[in-house]
C-alpha cells in the first residue's frame, strides 16, 4: 500500500478498504464496514467500531447502539441520509464466548491504540472526501482517533475541539447508554447525547 492515498473517488477508497490488512482485525471480522450516508454531508458522525450486526450486514450503526443513535438523531432533526456515518475502526474486534447451551456469542472488545492508529488511514481519507463542517465523535475511541488526545470524554463531552482536520464535537457512545447499570445515569446520558446532536444540527445548519 502506498504511503499517501491517491484514490480518485470515495467509492475507490471504499473498495480498497475491503482488502485492508493494516492491522490483524481483518483476520476474524466478516468484512470492512465502510461509512455510509451523503458524500456532501456537513456532519460526519464517528463511532468506535462495527458491532456484531454491523459486521454481518456491512453497514455502520445498524445494531442496538444504532437504534439508540437513530432515535436521538430523529429527535434532533438529523436524517441519516444527510449525514456521513462511520467508525474509527472499520473491522469488528471480538472474542468468542461459548454459552451454557453450547452456542457461540461474539463479544465486543475495545480496539487498542495501534489498531485505532492503523485505521486512521481510512478515517483520514473519509474526512478528505467528505470535508464535513463538523464531526461528532461518539465515545473515547472516536475522540482519540479524531483529536489525538487520550483523556476520557467525561469532562470533554458537549464541547467542540478544534483540530488540524476540523471541528470535533464530543459525545457519549450510544453503547454506553446501553451499558450503564443505573437507570438514572442512562437517562442522563441519553438526554446529553440528544443535546449534543441538537447542537451538531445547529452548528451545521
Ligand atoms: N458501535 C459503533 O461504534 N459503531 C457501529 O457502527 C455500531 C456500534
Amino acid at each position: 500500500m502506498p504511503d499517501q492515498p491517491d484514490y480518485a473517488t470515495l467509492e475507490e477508497a471504499a473498495e480498497a478498504a475491503q482488502h485492508c490488512t493494516r492491522c490483524d482485525l481483518y483476520c476474524h471480522a466478516t468484512q470492512t464496514v465502510w461509512g455510509e450516508g451523503s458524500p456532501d454531508a456537513r456532519l460526519m458522525i464517528v463511532g468506535e467500531q462495527p458491532g456484531d450486526q454491523e459486521d454481518l450486514q456491512g453497514r455502520p450503526f445498524v445494531g442496538p447502539a444504532g437504534d439508540i443513535l437513530a432515535e436521538a438523531m430523529e429527535r434532533a432533526g438529523l436524517p441519516r441520509e444527510k449525514v456521513w456515518m462511520t467508525n474509527a475502526v472499520k473491522h469488528f474486534k471480538f472474542t468468542v464466548k461459548t454459552t451454557a447451551r453450547g452456542g457461540k456469542r461474539r463479544l465486543h472488545q475495545n480496539p487498542d491504540r495501534p489498531e485505532i492508529d492503523a485505521c486512521h488511514w481510512w478515517l483520514g481519507i473519509e474526512q478528505r472526501f467528505i470535508q464535513p463542517k463538523l464531526t461528532l465523535a461518539l465515545g473515547g475511541t472516536a475522540a482519540y482517533a479524531l483529536t489525538g488526545r487520550k483523556e476520557g470524554i467525561t469532562k470533554r463531552r458537549g464541547k467542540v475541539e478544534e483540530t488540524e482536520t476540523g471541528s470535533v464535537l464530543l459525545s457519549w457512545h450510544p453503547s454506553y447508554i446501553l451499558r450503564v447499570p443505573n437507570r438514572g445515569a442512562a437517562d442522563r446520558a441519553r438526554a446529553q447525547l440528544l443535546d449534543d446532536l441538537k447542537l451538531a444540527a445547529e452548528l451545521v445548519a
